[in-house]
């Protein structure tokens, strides 16, 4: 099942991805806070496997022989007729980690959690005699999940899409944010508005992060605001209910982010940490008020789900709960996450990049500014935090950033969030790493910001193309020319004799030409750079031309083959083309019959009797054969290779003579092909006119 090709390209596969347009990384495997990829590059997961579930980092041994062993005893079992020991015992053992909470209903992840909460407080009223309270209230910038219920819950348009009809009218106040309500009575004020438009009788519940994850990376309004909520609470009658999906269970350096803050909430809901990444698990708990009005007033607490506390599940959450408190790892990240939180801010000082580090326990988050006033949001059309996100990754540090830049209240910001046991020396990398990918782009930014230059920092009308050469190629001439006819701002980087940064990002087109030496020699010193910036300029979906050489070394890092071929080393081979617009039928020049394999996600283009000649992926293309080939570009080669093309029984003039025939058409050919590969595979607007060069 394992692909070598470190992206799926976008549209690839037979996976419906969350986002269409993005090249997915390949994970392979993992250990403890460290993950490969299907290349075996190697990173440190300051994502907890992406989204802050591995609380206790990957491969743990203890708990995989314990799914191993749960499952032969006994792995399903319903629980809307039956109970087991381990669904039993995990309810006990979360009512003892949060005094005051009575009961627990298990489900299968967050949304599920937070869907029962929203229905316990909904049954709560209604057992109560007051069936008209139903609105909740909640902070406009959250995010609680993908199900109607919680999606109506945040008050972010753009996380609404199309689902905007089934959504409930639910009602949001601003959050109070350091930037826009440091005291939290903005946000209080909001509330009592909001309370007064609902009717306070038909409010049902106020329900929030207590300390924000991916949304507004470890934000927590101040204590002003949760004492000014629990007033409210008091005053009108309805109930508060805590999403702690991401903070519960250690994440914040208490088993519940509730327990540090001043005020009680009726309410749980928690799952990530749970499971720790070893199974699916989410459960709610139950202040004994809310679960006495329901019980006292009604027979049932329904509706469930198929994989509700089943024992599988649940014999995790209590391996992992036992884990947790035996090892110490809650305490350990209350004492460890005020230091890492310094070490990252020191190593992130001066940067006139970042806001704020904040954040509380292990949950870490970035805020990033606009260097001129040092308050402002970045103008999102830079795109910062997922170039510092990419940047990171090419540190081999995987972060998650977000940029609701859109909704109004925060901007760029980057979460870190890295597995409890990470060891310190790790912790040590991951702040090194992290502070060197934010460095890199911020000073790329910089230039940008100060020369007004367009996203990606070339001018805004032409198009940014790096050429990678090894040698002085005569291939290169053609395709350069061209560029250049386009109005392209064309960089050329010898990969041989200098060692660049490049940030693949900054390039609207990334051409590789390879050489023959290159193409099958992995011991060569820079290809393992010029590997690394295809795969990454990949995965940034920034377009690959990859000629000859380049084509063949691009199949390879997507996951496919080159191969050398058996056919004679020089000559015309009739190319046979799938799509005759973009590629015409040949017979095309082939300095030799190398050939490649499509990689995963690819779609063939054109081939010969010696094999695949062209190929797409996403949005890049490799070409084996050489579609310009012209009279100056034959001479210059025949003159240099004579006398092998006399071994090999090749007469260097017919070749010319032939070549002389066929050079006309060449040019247009080639022409035609970038022009098609420009605007239709890669999307490129070509801003120049092609001139007659005749
Ligand atoms: C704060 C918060 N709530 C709810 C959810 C939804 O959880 P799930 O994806 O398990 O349904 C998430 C998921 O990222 C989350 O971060």
């Amino acid at each position: 099942m394992q692909s070598k090709a470190p992206f799926v390209a976008p549209g690839a596969g037979a996976v419906f991805q969350l986002e269409l347009a993005r090249p997915y990384r390949v994970i392979v495997a993992g250990d403890g806070a460290r993950v490969e990829d299907s290349t075996g590059k190697r990173y440190l997961d300051a994502m907890s496997g992406g989204s802050m579930a591995a609380t206790l980092g990957h491969g743990r041994r203890d708990l995989i022989d314990l799914v191993w062993e749960q499952s032969r005893r006994v792995g399903y079992l319903d629980n809307n007729r039956l109970t087991n020991p381990w669904q039993e015992s995990l309810a006990a053992k979360l009512v003892d980690l949060a005094p005051g909470f009575a009961r627990v209903r298990f489900v299968t992840g967050g949304s599920e959690a937070n869907e029962a909460a929203i229905r316990a407080a909904r049954m709560y009223h209604v057992a109560r005699g007051e069936p008209q309270r139903w609105q909740i209230i909640s902070p406009a910038q959250a995010y609680h999940g993908p199900t109607m219920q919680t999606l109506a819950l945040t008050g972010r348009p753009g996380l609404h899409g199309a689902f905007g009809p089934y959504l409930s009218r639910h009602r949001h106040i601003p959050p109070s944010t350091d930037r826009f309500d440091a005291t939290g009575q903005q946000a209080l004020d909001a509330l009592d508005e909001v309370i007064d438009q609902a009717g306070p009788e038909n409010v049902s519940a106020f329900f929030c992060e207590p300390v924000s994850a991916a949304s507004l990376p470890a934000y927590s309004p101040p204590d002003r605001f949760w004492e000014g909520l629990a007033e409210r609470r008091e005053r009108h009658g309805f109930l508060i209910c805590f999403d702690e999906v991401v903070t519960g269970i250690g994440r914040t350096g208490n088993w519940f982010a509730a327990h540090d803050l001043p005020i009680v909430p009726d309410v749980i809901a928690t799952a990530k940490g749970l499971g720790a990444g070893y199974t699916a698990i989410g459960a709610v708990l139950y202040r004994n008020s809310v679960y006495e009005a329901i019980a006292s007033a009604v027979r049932s607490f329904s509706l469930g789900h198929t994989w509700d506390g089943s024992p599988l599940p649940c014999a995790v959450g209590l391996a992992v709960l036992g884990i947790l408190e035996s090892e110490g790892w809650v305490d350990h990240v209350a004492t460890r996450g005020p230091s890492l939180r310094r070490e990252l801010e020191e190593a992130l000082a001066g940067n006139d990049l970042v806001g704020q580090v904040r954040g509380r326990g292990y949950l870490l988050g970035i805020d990033y500014v606009d260097p001129g006033d040092g308050r402002s949001f970045l103008p999102p059309e830079l795109g910062v935090a997922g170039r510092i996100e990419r940047a990171a990754a090419r540190h081999g540090l995987l972060v998650l950033g977000t940029m609701p830049t859109r909704d109004g209240f925060a901007g760029d910001q980057h979460l870190f969030a890295p597995p409890f046991p990470t060891p310190d020396g790790d912790l040590g990398e991951m702040v090194e790493r992290m502070a060197a990918a934010v460095e890199e782009v911020a000073a790329e930014v910089r230039d940008e910001l100060g020369s007004n230059l367009s996203p990606g920092g070339g001018p805004s009308a032409g198009l940014r193309v790096l050429i990678v050469q090894h040698e002085d190629p005569t291939p290169a001439g053609f395709v350069h020319e061209w560029l250049v006819d386009q109005g392209a701002d064309v960089e050329t980087y010898r990969i041989d004799l200098e060692n660049r940064r490049v940030d693949p990002i900054r390039y609207d087109l990334i051409v590789s030409l390879g050489s023959e030496f290159a193409a099958f020699d992995d011991s060569i010193p820079w290809i393992d750079r010029e590997k690394d910036l295809l795969i990454e300029a990949h995965g940034a979906d920034v377009p690959i031309l990859g000629l000859c050489f380049g084509g063949q070394l691009l199949a390879r890092v997507l996951g496919g083959d080159s191969h050398r071929g058996e056919l004679s080393e020089v000559g015309w081979l009739p190319v046979r083309s799938v799509d005759e617009d973009l590629v015409p039928q040949g017979p095309w020049f082939q300095w030799h019959f190398d050939t490649f394999s499509v990689p995963p996600g690819g779609e063939l283009i054109a081939d010969s009797e010696a094999g695949p000649q062209a190929f797409v992926v996403g949005r890049s293309l490799g070409v084996q054969f050489h579609p310009e080939v012209n009279q100056e570009i034959m001479d210059g080669w025949v003159e240099v290779y004579r006398h092998e093309l006399d071994d090999e029984g090749v007469d260097p003039d017919a070749l010319l003579e032939e070549t002389r025939r066929l050079a006309s058409r060449s040019r247009a050919v080639a022409a035609q092909l970038l022009e098609r590969y420009a605007e239709d595979i890669a999307g490129l607007a070509l801003p120049g006119r092609r001139q007659d060069r005749s």
